[in-house]
């Protein structure tokens, strides 16, 4: 039961629970609509608490019944759980209650997926579960029995024992109530070992149902070099006898870390060469890194409230991102990571739902799983790295997971350990936790005597998160280039904390090309006209040199929009060179032909103070590829030629590279052929990169018929493979197209729209196809309205989440403006709309 109003949660409001709660006993008795918990709790009252209130969260539950130290009581039920009138001693509380997993499609709790029973409780999904104070600074030890006639019986920690339909599970380590797990069905096991640093011998598991035991092997490995990796690079082992995997079709997020359970979204495990592109290895690599790293960052140290989500989030997020940079390339990672930075993170910040990387307030807490708390959290580590150096952050982080272990601990507690163990003051950084806004970095510069200047001023624009920015500690990579392009200062980082500030760099012969925030080295946006042609030419810092060819291509294309002139000379022979340069990195080459977003120019376009026309954008990227495919049209063939991979497939980084090119090159040579290049390879793939590459070039060149029924006929009973059949329609098609296109998928038969990822890889992606989904008559933002509304109900989450396609609506005319007004208007109106919808659209429409 909710109340009608929703409930505004403050940060400043945090007062601990009174009680301790000493250890946990659960059993379940499984039934998929009337599911038994008994709970066996262990209760103290806290001498010094202030709040000695005894409440326990529960939603959903019915109450079977209620004992305190055996003795039947009667609590009191509120609106999101009980009160209970208790003792001023440690006592015993005992409750059964009946739930109806086979009923949640909200898929928060206890539910079922295709039969098989499993779990979510992160933010606050425990309290579906049983009567609990279900907040993370509440932290105990676990022992569950599993009654039920499934063959795999699985929960946190280690197993005690079991039998024919029964298993006992004991978690050693205190833990939070949103890092319970619970799985059972049938399942098949794919199993390994692997030996700490400390000696002990793990055995690692990958629960997944009946034929998909072919997609184990890469995620196993993955796990072991995450094991591994994490204790090399941090010190840090894993601390249970078993680890566990398991796999589930129906699954809000990517992945969940459930103590010694990791409960995965299948599109995040699975792979295999036949099924999976690169990318999705390479994405699948990071997400077990992601939740493995959790069992230090999140697990060991947890949040003391969920407004220090970053405190997890974001650490475990840059842990993961190191991950992958030592495992592939880091400057590719870099320039991957700072594209959806990009295009996630930035419009969050600009638009109606702004928020700190700690928030001060929320409504529903699943609300802001977001960009900013996970990829922005991770940018601020990543700066404070930069500003204390190698040797400093590895003292702070050793201070930190010998201090905190066992802790629910704050952003203030992380800060403190970095100004012990380096003696910097934070106060001032500490304002990238509590202020909104992407700051914007004004560059100027002079040169006299011999004596270089730079000149940067900063400004953050004002919101309603944060209506009055202070300046904040901005970490400038500079490197600077002789007029002849050789590197005469190498990187150094300047220190921007004033609004506006300059640095001398003197004994210099002529005035010098400066490379400015190299690598990204801080989550602003430079206000600053480079000399692009001449970076990408000579840069060495691999990020820049990169980026001067995007800002070459934003120029050209923001020309094209607005003036309507052709393709820039410049930026194609820049980029045609380095496409053909073979002594850089494949990948790397594929990044740097890749264009800049069409959402991403109708940011620029707005921030220039034009509003951006989603049709003229659409003309003129694909003006763009034309003029770029024709400039190389003779070098085309063979450079294809020159990147097939002949050895058997491997999802490495280096044939990854191999393939990400050879499929950049013919996307440009099916601008040419008509889509013959693009047949033969479809019709000779053996592995999906280059099967789903090819198949989204023939839908582009307009004859993708055959191949998308050909590739159905193939992939029917892959669930995965079918939602990339689904989403690359949506994607492929022209915008005039792409509303009935994903309209029309939305009546075939196996677009099953209760299960999240097949929703997303339809009305996901539509929202996500610029000129589709803001087709002028208005017909896209219907179309996503309806559906939101038709979901709300059913899963209140993810229709939450893809809310955040209208975020950017004030970007747009007053045409545009005034029909999403209207359907926000609508789902706002949508009867029982959920506390999360509500938040978000409210929010959006401020
Ligand atoms: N902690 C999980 C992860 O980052 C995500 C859980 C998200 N849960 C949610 N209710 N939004 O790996
Ligand atoms: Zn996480």
């Amino acid at each position: 039961m909710r109340d009608a109003a929703p409930q505004t949660i403050y940060l400043k409001d945090y007062t601990p629970f009174g009680y301790t709660v000493e250890e946990v006993h659960l059993t379940f008795d499984l039934a998929p609509s009337a599911t038994r918990v008994t709970s066996r709790i262990r209760f103290a009252p806290t001498p010094e608490a202030v709040d000695k209130t005894f409440f326990l969260h529960g939603e959903n539950l019915s109450l079977i019944s209620a004992k305190i130290d055996g003795e039947a009581v009667k609590p009191n039920p509120t609106d999101q759980g009980l009160t209970c009138d208790v003792p001023n001693v440690p006592f015993t509380w005992e409750a059964e209650v009946q739930i109806d997993p086979a009923a949640n499609t909200a898929l928060e709790g206890l539910y079922q997926s295709n039969g098989m029973y499993c779990t979510q409780c992160e933010a606050e999904g425990f309290r579906k579960i049983t009567y609990y104070p279900d907040r993370p600074d509440v932290m105990s030890v676990f022992t569950v029995r599993i009654n039920g006639p499934h063959p795999v019986l699985l929960s946190n920690g280690n197993p005690v024992a079991s039998g024919d339909g029964w298993a006992e599970w004991h978690d050693p380590w205190p833990k939070p109530a949103y890092l319970f797990a619970l799985v059972a069905g049938e399942l098949v096991a794919h199993r390994d070992t692997f030996e700490t640093m400390e000696g002990r011998k793990v055995d690692l598991a990958l629960h997944v149902r009946a034929g998909d035991e072919g997609k184990c092997a890469f995620g196993m490995q993955a796990l072991k070099d995450s094991m591994k990796w994490d204790e090399d690079v941090y010190g840090r082992a894993y601390d249970l006898d078993v680890f566990n995997i398991v796999a589930v079709d129906d699954f809000n997020m990517g992945a969940m870390e459930n103590k010694g359970l990791n409960i995965f979204n299948a599109s995040a495990v699975l792979a295999s060469p036949e099924t999976s592109t690169d990318s999705n290895f390479e994405r699948i690599e990071a997400i077990i890194a992601h939740e493995y790293f959790h069992n230090w960052t999140g697990n060991r140290i947890t949040c003391r409230d969920w407004f220090q989500l970053c405190l997890k989030e974001g650490l475990t997020v840059f842990r993961d991102s190191q991950f992958t940079a030592d495992m592939r390339s880091e400057p590719v990672k870099r320039i991957s990571d700072v594209i959806v930075l990009r295009a996630h993170q930035f419009p969050e910040d600009q638009g109606p739902l702004a928020h700190p990387v700690r928030p001060e307030s929320f409504q529903e807490i699943n609300n802001f799983y977001t960009a900013t708390v996970y990829e922005k959290g991770a940018e601020v580590i990543r700066m404070l790295k930069t500003l204390v150096g190698d040797a400093g952050y590895k003292t702070a982080l050793d201070l930190y997971f010998e201090r905190h272990d066992g802790d629910a601990a704050t952003i203030e507690d992380w800060l403190a350990v970095f100004e012990e163990a380096t003696g910097r003051d934070l106060t001032q950084f500490k304002r990238w936790y509590s202020q909104a806004g992407t700051p914007r970095v004004a560059v100027s510069d002079s040169f006299e005597d011999g004596t270089y200047t730079l000149s940067f001023a900063q400004h953050t624009p004002p919101s309603s998160a944060t209506p009055d920015p202070q300046a904040q500690v901005i970490p400038i990579a500079v490197g600077l280039l002789s007029p002849d392009g050789d590197e005469v200062m190498p990187t150094q980082i300047l220190e921007l904390t004033q609004d506006s500030q300059s640095f001398s760099f003197p004994g210099l012969s002529a005035k010098p090309v400066p490379s400015i925030l190299r690598g990204c080295s801080a989550p602003v946006e430079l206000e600053h006209t480079p000399d692009n042609a001449f970076l990408l030419a000579h840069d060495t810092d691999p990020f820049n040199r990169w980026e001067a060819a995007r800002n070459l291509a934003k120029a050209s294309l923001l020309g094209t929009i607005t003036g309507g002139t052709a393709p820039d000379g410049g930026w194609l022979d820049g980029v045609a060179g380095l496409l053909s340069d073979d002594t850089l990195d494949p990948a790397y080459r594929g990044y740097v032909f890749a264009m800049p977003g069409q959402s991403q120019l109708a940011a620029d376009l707005h921030q220039a103070g034009t509003t951006p026309d989603p049709d003229a954008i659409w003309a003129a990227s694909e003006v763009h590829r034309k003029a770029l495919a024709d400039r190389m049209a003779d070098v085309l063939p063979d450079l294809y030629a020159r990147h097939q991979v002949d050895a058997p497939y491997a999802p490495d980084a280096a044939q990854a590279g191999q393939r990400a090119l050879g499929n950049t090159v013919l996307s440009l040579l099916s601008l040419l052929d008509g889509g013959d290049a693009a047949q033969a390879q479809f019709d000779g793939a053996t592995n999906m990169t280059q099967q789903l590459a090819a198949l989204a070039y023939l839908i582009r060149a307009g004859r993708g018929d055959a191949a998308l029924a050909q590739f159905e006929a193939q992939w029917k009973h892959d669930r995965l493979v079918m939602d990339k059949w689904f989403g690359l329609q949506v994607i492929e098609a022209d915008p005039d197209d792409a509303a009935d296109t994903a309209k029309a998928l939305t009546l075939h038969p196996d677009f099953n729209w209760k299960n999240p990822n097949r929703f997303r890889a339809t009305l996901g992606t539509f929202s996500g196809h610029h000129a589709g989904f803001h087709a002028k008559d208005g017909s896209g933002y219907t179309l996503l309205a309806d559906w939101l509304i038709k979901l709300d109900p059913v899963n209140p989450q993810t229709t939450a989440r893809m809310c955040s396609a209208f975020q950017t609506w004030r970007r747009y005319d007053a045409i545009r403006q005034s029909m999403i007004g209207k359907e926000l208007e609508r789902i706002a109106a949508a009867p029982n709309l959920s506390r999360d919808t509500t938040e978000m659209i409210t929010r959006i429409r401020e």
